[in-house]
């Protein structure tokens, strides 16, 4: 069963079952090879051949990018595994689906770069997976209040990552310009959605443990 149908289904499961699934979907995102619904933006473009430095520069930001869409399914599945309301955990699991696009993009682009994604990311699914249920238990405002901090700091990581981006890296750019716009509509959507905000001091904790993930992605 493709994995956003089966994400559609662990609506009906029981907790054991919805705990399965979610454990099914880590393997998949770790392990195997997620495919996108929506087209790769960065396609279009030319796949402009640059020096060794920019090659390596870039592939070290889609990396870190591509650990951000890892720790984002792993968050939102987290979350979603304790939902209570049929509503949030549906909102939960649609935004993880759209995440699936993310992370086939940055994977390909990874590829393309002759490089690949970061021998951590076990680690950091099962990181992800533990904060997302945690703040799931604390009642579903806050699990939407989790999306859009996460989004709204993933929103502002990307701004950062165009303007660092070899100016000849179309491609990375194209995929980078997308996301930018999903993550911006995701958190506009969770605080429509009765978000509450968090308190002091977690979105400087998330900030900091980002910050940790991207030093050591760029490089692992
Ligand atoms: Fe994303
Ligand atoms: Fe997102």
């Amino acid at each position: 069963m493709p994995q956003n149908r089966r994400m559609e289904t662990l609506r009906h499961l029981t907790p054991l079952d919805r705990l399965l699934a979610g454990a099914q979907n880590a393997l998949e995102t770790v392990l195997g090879r997620p495919v996108a619904e929506r087209p790769n933006p960065g396609q279009p473009q030319p796949d402009v051949v640059m020096d060794e430095a920019g090659r390596r520069h870039a592939a070290g930001l889609m990396r870190i990018n591509h650990v951000g869409e890892v720790c984002a399914q792993a968050l939102y599945v987290g979350q979603a595994t304790v939902a209570r309301d049929p509503a949030t955990r549906a909102q939960l699991l649609h935004a993880a689906q759209e995440e699936t696009d993310h992370l086939a993009w940055c994977a390909d682009r990874l590829a393309e770069l002759d490089s690949r994604p970061s021998l951590l990311n076990p680690f950091w699914y099962g990181g992800s997976f533990a904060i997302g249920a945690l703040a799931g238990l604390r009642g579903d405002g806050w699990n939407l209040g989790f999306v859009v901090e996460t989004e709204r700091q993933v929103e502002a990581h990307l701004d950062e990552h165009l303007e660092d981006l070899p100016a000849e890296d179309l491609r990375s750019r194209a995929i980078l310009t997308q996301m930018k716009m999903d993550e911006a509509r995701h958190a506009d959507q969770a605080e429509a959605a009765g978000a509450r905000t968090l308190p002091f001091p977690i979105p400087g904790v998330m900030s900091m443990a980002s910050k940790v993930m991207k030093t050591v992605a760029y490089r692992i």
